[in-house]
């Protein structure tokens, strides 16, 4: 049996660690076996690309060489460690995936999306979460969250306006693709977020 693929989206500080964890254990308790991993990231390689993609070096990082190491560590991500894992009948849930590119390179950076669209059909080769849960706020909560904790890589420190424009694609490809994507307001308190997220993964489950 092939696995599946759930991804938890959103932009800084709207608690993805925390209901990560949460969507996690409930897919555990339904007896599922669980891949839990992250972009950029998730393997040896990945992990090293997500360092040269966050961190502020010396030198300035032009936003298509961002887009393309980007698109490299998902490159690894998927041929060494997602589609195994979903050959094995493991269930891959993934903080954050390729919404996020479209949100933050695509909207935030504004690089065109037909480059977007063409390097997501060339390393993807159609994969796509079967599930994505887009975790919702009004940028100011955000960032609120994030100032009190102190973050600053290369995204913690933009702009208002940028989270704005990759709030907006966000928003729109949840719309887009309602078969796919459930938006979630996080802006509430925990628990009825958590509640929200437990009746969708409840949900999906129930249609196996
Ligand atoms: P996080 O995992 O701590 O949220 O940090 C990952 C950062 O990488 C986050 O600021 C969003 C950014 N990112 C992109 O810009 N594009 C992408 O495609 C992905 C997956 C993440």
């Amino acid at each position: 049996m092939i696995g599946r693929m759930i991804t938890l989206e959103g932009l800084e500080g709207v608690g993805k660690s925390t209901n990560m964890e949460f969507v996690r254990r409930r897919l555990e308790a339904a007896g599922i076996d669980v891949d839990e991993t992250r972009e950029p990231g998730g393997t040896l390689l990945a992990e090293k690309i997500r360092d040269l993609v966050l961190d502020t070096a010396d030198e300035p990082l032009p936003d298509l060489c961002e887009l393309l190491l980007i698109f490299a560590a998902r490159s690894a991500h998927l041929e060494n460690r997602i589609r195994p894992s979903l050959d094995h009948g493991r269930w891959v849930l993934c903080d954050r995936f390729i919404d996020a590119t479209y949100a933050y390179q695509g909207g935030g950076r504004g690089l065109p999306m037909e480059i977007i669209v063409r390097l997501e059909d060339w390393v993807q080769s159609g994969l796509k979460p079967d599930l994505t849960i887009l975790l919702d706020t009004p940028i100011e909560i955000g960032l609120e969250r994030i100032r009190e904790r102190g973050g600053s890589d290369r995204f913690e420190s933009q702009r208002l306006e940028f989270f704005q424009r990759a709030r907006e694609v966000y928003l729109s490809r949840a719309e887009q693709e309602p078969e796919r994507c459930v938006v979630v307001d996080a802006s509430r308190p925990l628990a009825q977020v958590q509640d929200d997220l437990a009746k969708i993964i409840d949900l999906y489950l129930s249609n196996f």
